[in-house]
């Protein structure tokens, strides 16, 4: 019998679980998120109307976001999937969201792509009936063929959409990442232009940037979350996973920050539905980002020790966060998500 060499480890669904479960208990233990580099939000002030003639009570956050009404314009984040725990995680963040009236990412979906005890951990509709539920795969892993698998997957979980991840710098430090991302932009392209489902291409906190965007000029996909440097940084989770320390600190404080990644986004696709997220941590980044051209925002890692908690935990952080939101409008004179993009920002 030949013997698999150690270099090339075989990827077992309970290596990725285990795997997924690192991820969490560094996300919930350690400093991850970036030391110097920021979201670049301080840079902004929201303009603050001592004569607004808005009510608190009246303001209104509705917003269309891939053909769904959402309550609030915020998409709670992709996060996991996989193992027991990533499924209590997954029904807690549901159970807020369909309370909220807000959007739910899941993870990565790649374990369940021939896992049939995985898929549970991602079945969330049964509680969150009405959420706008977006699947998850990653552009490294996107391949002919694994459509139809992928399909399957987002078919019994009950999705509306799918992100595609695009994480080249994160798979470049995770041990065994897929490296190889030559060929992705095409294989996006007709991958968007055929699947059955709205398509969003999302980063996970290194930040589409204006060389990224222009590759999707003439891509059909949805939309596009920039998922910025300034939050989580997964250049350091991976590092802390695979040595125990942070053994090249300049990579993991790389990225696009996720202010400029919106802005180079907005101008160079001036129509696509954009969703800001990475180091998204308050109400007031949020209302922020919306004004400078967001339609909506996602939050992850700061919503994880609450889903680890129950659906309640989760529902009083985004109504909290809500509630900022909310104030920020009416102290700028908005009753609504479009009067607040029309009123701009101070630069700093
Ligand atoms: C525990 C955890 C697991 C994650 N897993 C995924 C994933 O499977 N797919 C994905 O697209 N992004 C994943 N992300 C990345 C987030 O969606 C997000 O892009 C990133 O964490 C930056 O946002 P933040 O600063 O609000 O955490 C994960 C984030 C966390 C905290």
């Amino acid at each position: 019998m030949t013997k698999k060499p150690a270099e090339q480890p075989e990827f077992t669904d309970a290596a990725l679980s285990v795997r997924k479960l690192r991820h969490i208990d560094v996300c919930l233990t350690q400093a991850v998120e970036y030391t110097h580099v920021t979201t670049g939000f301080e840079r902004y002030r929201l303009r603050y109307n001592a004569l607004t003639q808005t009510n608190l009570a009246a303001v209104d956050l509705t917003t269309e976001f891939l053909g769904a009404t959402l309550r609030a314009p915020i998409l709670v984040g992709a996060m996991t999937g996989g193992a027991e725990l990533s499924g209590l995680i997954n029904r807690n963040l549901a159970g807020a969201a369909q309370q909220l009236g807000v959007a739910m990412m899941l993870g990565s979906q790649r374990i369940m792509l021939d896992d049939e005890v995985a898929t549970a951990s991602f079945e969330v509709r049964d509680i969150a009936p009405d959420v706008l539920l977006i699947g998850n795969i990653g552009l490294a892993q996107l391949s002919e063929s694994i459509v139809p698998y992928l399909a399957k997957a987002l078919g019994r979980v009950g999705a509306d959409a799918v992100a595609v991840h695009t994480n080249p710098l994160q798979e470049a430090v995770q041990p065994d990442g897929d490296t190889d991302f030559s060929g992705s932009v095409p294989r996006l392209r007709a991958f968007a232009e055929t699947f059955g489902y709205p398509v969003l291409l999302k980063e996970v906190g290194h930040g589409i940037g204006a060389v990224a965007a222009a590759q999707l000029r003439d891509c059909r996909i949805a939309a596009v979350d920039v998922a910025g440097a300034g939050g989580t940084s997964w250049a350091r989770v991976e590092q802390l996973v695979r040595y125990g320390e942070v053994r090249y600190p300049a990579l993991a404080e790389w990225g696009v920050p996720t202010a400029q990644a919106l802005l180079e986004c907005r101008a160079t696709l001036p129509g696509m539905p954009l969703v800001a997220s990475g180091g998204i941590r308050t109400g007031m980044d949020a209302a922020k980002a919306l004004a400078l051209g967001a339609d909506a925002v996602s939050i992850s890692r700061p919503l994880l020790p609450a889903a680890i908690q129950s659906a309640g935990a989760v529902t009083d952080w985004v109504g909290r966060f809500i509630e900022e939101l909310t104030i920020c409008l009416h102290c700028c004179g908005a009753g609504d998500l479009a009067t607040l993009k029309a009123s701009g920002l101070d630069s700093l």
